[in-house]
């Protein structure tokens, strides 16, 4: 039997981890490994944190801290979230350890030492003040194409254009300011390039199966030819390059991270020799399956940087399978730390405390397994209060309180077999294998939904049966259909395990059931006649609306908080004169009458006092005065002498200036005392 080797990204020990995370990686790789513990086929499970490159560095300098302490911070935050989802790893270390340190300063020494790397000498951008290259990102200057200044040394965030660094105007260094010169560095490069051949074959040809995504990406990077890769950086953090000669410089964190899954398992495999063997059958046996559970955004790494880097080194397997996700949005947008757009793991166990595994469902229910997906609080509440409450909470808790009521907490004694009953058995009966062909083939989202619907099935046979009814007339059929209930209720808390770890061991502890056997699915036998079941709880709870708006409150908010760092007031116009000026009569009239005008829905009709006479004004502001009659006995600005002009049927005469809010809603000026109606403005 092949033994399995299931790794997750190293998320960066730079921010907090979100659900983005945990749907497109953790969720997923934790209901495989569950799956494969109960079908006791040998796996470990790999994790840890990514705490080198250059964002870490970022964050100390604006904190003020060390890297090291930013690092600490969140490599904790982020281990303990996972731990409390029940993300199942063996080992979740981190690439700071000085296990890991040495172990990817070896393998880089050996493939240095082998001739695996070809050496290039550049000019690159250097601050001659702080002694130190610049990385794409902390260039910044004038861009070539829009003029706008402080564009990014990779991409002008103002018109978007991709950017070298070579490319900007007057490059500086983001950090300091300061003007940058250029400077000959050496750097060494995996050449990508010389194992194209084997890797359109071992990709293309061996791994069709892998996900079309995956392998789309695969096609496509190949498609437009390898080229090296630098694996060094001129930096102060990271792992030093272990070669005479290269002070000052560091592995490329893309390098060294992905060696954390071999050193991690080093790590754990050297503290419990007998509990987990030789880290070398992991990763060098050929009897062991290689899974890289990722996102979207790591494919090019992981299926062919590491992959070469594996295969240059010569003595390890290559991954057999990788799994990565799509992207999951949040309410319509992409999810952003930098904008704070994102649902955090440790805040949403401080909201919905106890509630893991709602999320863990809601999660996998969407998963962005084949396309980017969307995360929705009220979706997440429908199918909290619609599917985990009203159908598998809801058959438990019937089965459960039944069984008390009528039979003291024993599992009754089943009688002959309804064709109905027959009917349901044959139901379920072939979930077993359903969920696992689907488990086996990566598709976790259709497998909970084979797990949903044998809860759906005990619901409806419940519902169907009415044991509460029969209960009066006849106490042996109402002992069958709860017999086979708590069957059904057993079955549950098995299938759910990988996906629900935390229910389905609290439904566990209510059927007092001990043994955890996956084989026994599909059984109808499970629970014994006779056994003495715990005392009913609730296995989930309604999610109400209010705790639904708090965090649809909190997005608006952080909506708006970003609306408003984001605004950039618009360039000034060429130069006026007051002349120019003294053309416009810009008066203030008071609204006399303000309403919709008929069959159109932009246009508000003003009757305004100018001081002189009565005039009609029509504006396009309807959208954002819902109800106009509250604009009466406001004193409002408008120009007098724009030439009259008809819309709708009707003249206006004039215009009524107003400003727009971050909504894009129109919001009327108006002086802040009242004056002389007709008065001009100047
Ligand atoms: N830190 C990377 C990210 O979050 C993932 C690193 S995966 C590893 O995108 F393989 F390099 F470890
Ligand atoms: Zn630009």
């Amino acid at each position: 039997m092949k033994r399995s080797l299931v790794t997750t990204a190293l998320p960066y020990a730079n921010g907090p981890v979100h659900i983005g995370h945990l749907a497109g990686v953790y969720v997923p790789a934790d209901i495989y490994v569950r799956y494969l513990r109960l079908k006791k086929r040998p796996v470990l499970f790999v994790g840890g944190s990514d705490e080198h490159g250059v964002p870490v560095t970022i964050t100390a300098r604006k904190e003020g801290i060390s890297v090291q302490e930013v690092v600490d911070r969140y490599h904790y935050l982020i281990k303990e979230s996972f731990e409390r989802f029940g993300i199942s790893f063996d080992i979740y270390s981190r690439t700071t350890s000085d296990i890991h340190h040495k172990f990817a300063s070896d393998f880089f020494r050996k493939l240095y030492d082998n001739h695996k790397f070809i050496q290039q000498t550049t000019e690159q951008f250097y601050d001659e003040e702080t002694h130190e290259f610049l990385t794409d990102r902390n260039i910044r200057g004038e861009c070539p194409h829009c003029h706008t200044a402080g564009a990014y040394g990779d991409q002008c965030e103002h018109c978007g254009r991709t950017l070298s660094p070579d490319e900007l105007i007057n490059p500086y260094n983001a950090i300091n300011g300061n003007p940058l010169t250029k400077k000959a560095t050496t750097h060494w490069y995996l050449p990508l390039d010389q194992y194209q051949p084997w890797l359109e074959h071992w990709i293309l040809e061996e791994h069709k199966e892998w996900r079309p995504n995956v392998y789309g990406q695969c096609k496509s990077w190949l498609d437009g030819g390898l080229r090296p890769r630098a694996v060094t950086r001129d930096l102060s953090w990271g792992i030093p390059v272990p070669v005479e000669g290269a002070e000052g410089k560091v592995l490329y964190v893309w390098f060294d991270a992905p060696i954390g899954y071999i050193s991690n398992t080093k790590e754990l495999c050297d503290a419990q020799p007998e509990k987990f063997g030789k880290w070398e059958t992991w990763w060098k046996d050929q009897d062991t399956r290689l899974i890289h559970f990722i996102g979207k955004d790591n494919i090019v790494f992981h299926c062919i940087v590491f992959p070469v880097m594996l295969k240059a080194e010569g003595s390890y397997i290559l991954p057999d399978n990788v799994p990565s996700n799509e992207f999951l949005n949040l309410e319509g947008d992409k999810i952003s730390t930098s904008r704070n757009w994102a649902v955090w793991l440790h805040e949403y166990l401080d909201d919905f405390p106890g509630k893991q595994d709602v999320l863990r469902y809601v999660l996998t229910a969407n998963a962005p397994e084949t396309k980017d997906n969307d995360f929705t609080w009220t979706d997440f509440q429908a199918r909290n209060n619609n599917e985990l409450v009203a159908i598998y909470g809801n058959f438990i808790n019937r089965a459960m309180v039944l069984t008390h009521k009528y039979f003291e907490g024993k599992v009754p004694q089943r009688g002959e077999l309804s064709e109905y009953d027959r009917q349901t058995i044959s139901e379920f009966i072939e979930v077993k294998q359903r969920i696992e062909e689907l488990l086996e083939t990566f598709r976790f989202r259709d497998a909970q939904k084979e797990a949903m619907n044998l809860a759906r099935i005990g619901n409806k046979y419940l519902a169907d049966t009415e044991p509460w009814k029969v209960a009066k007339t006849d106490m042996e059929r109402t002992a069958t259909i709860l017999n086979l209930s708590l069957q059904i209720a057993a079955n549950l808390s098995i299938a759910f395990e990988p996906f629900l770890p935390f229910s389905s061991s609290k439904l566990r502890d209510m059927l007092a059931l001990n043994s955890l056997d996956w084989e026994q699915i599909g059984s109808i036998d499970i629970l014994p006649v006779g056994h003495q079941l715990s005392e009913p709880s609730l296995l989930f709870e309604k999610i109400d609306d209010e705790a639904i708006n708090r965090q649809l409150e909190r997005l608006a908010r952080i909506k708006e908080e970003n609306k408003m760092k984001q605004w950039q007031a618009p360039e000034q116009k060429p130069l006026t004169n007051i002349d120019e000026f003294a053309k416009m009569d810009i008066r203030v009239g008071k609204v006399l009458e303000c309403e919709k005008v008929k069959k159109s829905d932009k246009l508000l009709r003003f009757l305004i006092d100018d001081g002189k006479k009565q005039r009609t004004i029509l504006s396009g502001i309807a959208q954002s005065y819902p109800n106009p009659e509250e604009l009466v006995g406001k004193q409002v600005l408008f120009i007098a002498n724009f030439p009259p002009r008809k819309m709708m049927g009707q003249e206006s005469e004039g215009m009524i200036l107003s400003a727009q809010d971050a909504d894009g809603r129109l919001v009327l000026t108006t002086v802040s005392r009242e004056v002389r109606n007709g008065v001009q403005v100047g």
